[in-house]
């Protein structure tokens, strides 16, 4: 393992531009489960039924049972050695952006500046009918939490069947295109299109590291160095390195 870090560390280190897909198993270690493990969050509860925007409109009560359950984990999280890890690389100059799918804001409060939010974040809410806008914090007592119009609202976060943020999506496509390395660490590469990142950068010739507990479809296809493990140990160590 300690040699195909410090390959992944020469590759960074070589790299004109570096950057990272992130995955709800980089948040593992700060106590949020993720969503297609034997212990994740869609193991509980079927998407079908609670994360998609259909759902929403059609029984917004019943979505925010689960909603509630993740903001009780959510809001009281802290980053971890991944999070942190990743910061320090983008203050070495190792590490220009991170693109992540997870929407718990722990990359920011981890000292990352340069984050794309691709599935939107959880610490606002919206009403989906007249347009007005809260913070997840002046709601968090209001269970379910309403607008004044009186309708529920929804968290800030992209439901299946919801368009990605149109910025979030432009601006990883060229990122994606120009890179020359690319860290894909905690997600299991099966939500599309955020999953098309490690094709077009590998397409244009970027070299795809993949840090994760266990190998995806990813890893025999488009990875050049497989870290198997826990984010937090083998960020640490990349930064080490
Ligand atoms: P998944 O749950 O699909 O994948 C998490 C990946 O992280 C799996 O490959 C795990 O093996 C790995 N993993 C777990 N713990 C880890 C750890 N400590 N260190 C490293 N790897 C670890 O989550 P995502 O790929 O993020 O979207 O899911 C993508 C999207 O699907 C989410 O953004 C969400 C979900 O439905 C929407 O709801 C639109």
């Amino acid at each position: 393992m300690q040699t195909l870090v410090q390959e992944a560390a020469k590759i960074i280190s070589n790299s004109k531009r570096t950057l990272a897909l992130t995955g709800a198993g980089v948040s593992v270690e700060s106590g949020i489960p993720d969503f297609r493990s034997a212990t994740g969050l869609w193991a509980k509860f079927d998407p079908a039924e609670y994360a998609t925007i259909d759902a929403f409109r059609n029984n917004p009560e019943k979505v925010w049972n689960m909603l509630r359950e993740m903001d009780a984990l959510l809001k009281d999280a802290e980053p971890n050695k991944a999070h942190i890890g990743m910061a320090q690389l983008e203050e070495m100059g190792c590490l220009h952006t991170i693109i992540t799918q997870n929407v718990d804001n722990l990359h920011q409060e981890g000292g990352s500046r340069k984050v794309i939010e691709y599935h939107g974040n959880s610490s606002t809410l919206s009403c989906i009918w007249c347009g007005k806008k809260y913070t997840a914090e002046e709601k968090r007592d209001e269970i379910p939490p309403k607008c004044q119009c009186e309708k529920l609202l929804k968290p800030d976060v992209v439901f299946f069947g919801e368009a990605i943020p149109v910025n979030a999506l432009n601006e990883s496509y060229q990122l994606a295109a120009s890179a020359q390395a690319l860290i894909v660490a905690g997600t299991s590469a099966l939500v599309s299109p955020a999953n098309s990142i490690p094709e077009i950068a590998k397409s244009k010739g970027a070299k795809i590291i993949e840090i994760n507990k266990e190998e995806t479809h990813l890893t025999d296809n488009v990875t050049d160095i497989f870290l198997q493990g826990g984010a937090g140990e083998i960020i640490s160590a990349l930064v080490a390195e």
